[in-house]
């Protein structure tokens, strides 16, 4: 598969509905979703797991893109094989999260901003060598009473600016991920408007570094109420709203949008992203990157075992095809039960 300008390789990824799965947990994170299913994470069972995922018939047809860990990159299958090569002999590209984290603000009690410039050209060089490309940055942003501050909002957005500009010059993809997150008791009025200032402040930063618009993807949140919140908002509130406050800010020249599921149930992030397709009237792809909604179902039906390998992957290719309908704007709740 032979796909090599960055225009290109992000129209590849959100071609025909297709759209990107998350596997990119860092080894703490990938512990808390095994923790849930009553297993032990070992380097070899993150393997067994990625690797039942990756050679899943739900691939070719509806996934575009992986996105890796810097652990995952680098594993060979039970069999041998590069798992990147897995991804590659599916037909997706595979790509890599090459920020480092979080770390928190001087001043600014509880928000942080992500780190993992320092050296990331050479990181980048060595992927791109690998085969990778493209690459993800996640920033995040976490709405309370008074926050987000403007510091956080811009430091957070100069960072995904400066990486993306780097991801470019060594010929990757970049997916800014400017996450509001959901964890809080906030309205989503309130959502709309954090999401509204990042995202203003992300495309000025992208701007002013450079960045190739037609060569990057956008991997945003949708407009929601804060899990906490008392009052929640429509499938169709959400959609609407989202769409909003995306066409006022993202220009048309970004090929894709993909969101993030974010806490989202299985069925609320297709449905969500099923109405945004249905309303439609947007010059981007709108489609997902999802970590939790695409892979709960496979991660509850493998419980570890290699027993399960089978229904597991049934799962996850249910969930990516229902993903696929979805981006394309023709799901209904109906085909769930087929
Ligand atoms: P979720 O879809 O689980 O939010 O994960 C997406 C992701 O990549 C977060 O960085």
């Amino acid at each position: 598969m032979l796909v090599e300008n960055l225009e290109d390789i992000a129209a590849y990824i959100v071609d025909d509905g297709k759209g990107i799965l998350a596997a990119d947990e860092s080894n703490p994170t990938c512990s808390k979703r095994f923790e849930s299913i009553g297993v032990v994470s070992t380097e070899e069972k993150r393997r067994d797991y990625r690797e039942m995922l990756f050679r899943s018939d739900g691939v070719p047809d509806n996934i575009g893109g992986v996105i890796l860990f810097d652990e995952t990159i680098r594993q060979r299958a039970a069999d041998g094989t590069l798992l990147r090569e897995v991804i590659a002999e599916q037909g997706a590209l595979f790509g890599i999260k090459v920020d480092q984290g979080v770390r928190p603000i001087d001043g600014c009690p509880g928000e942080t901003v992500t780190v993992g410039l320092d050296g990331l050209d050479e990181r980048l060089q060595e992927y791109a060598s690998m085969g990778a490309k493209f690459t993800k940055w996640r920033a995040v942003i976490k709405i309370g009473s008074a926050i987000p501050s403007e510091k956080c909002i811009e430091l957070n957005m100069k960072a995904l600016a400066s990486y993306a500009a780097l991801a470019q010059a060594n010929g990757m993809v970049p997916i800014v991920e400017p996450e509001v997150l959901m964890e809080g008791e906030h309205t989503i009025d309130s959502c709309h408007e954090v999401t509204e200032r990042a995202l203003n402040a992300l495309f000025q930063c992208l701007e002013q570094d450079g960045v190739n618009l037609k060569g990057s993807l956008l991997k945003p949140n949708m407009i929601t109420a804060g899990a906490g919140c008392s009052v929640q908002a429509s499938v169709d509130d959400v959609a609407e709203r989202t769409l909003i406050c995306l066409k006022a800010i993202v220009p048309s020249a970004v090929p894709g949008i993909c969101f993030l599921s974010g806490g989202q149930s299985d069925l609320q992030a297709t449905a969500h992203l099923d109405a945004m397709n249905k309303i439609g009237g947007f010059p981007w792809k709108i489609s997902f990157s999802y970590g939790r909604a695409l892979q709960s179902s496979a991660l509850s039906a493998w419980g570890g075992s290699p027993d399960r390998v089978r229904s597991a992957q049934d799962a996850f290719t249910h969930r990516a095809s229902m993903n696929r309908l979805a981006a394309l704007g023709k799901w209904n709740k109906e085909l769930e039960a087929g």
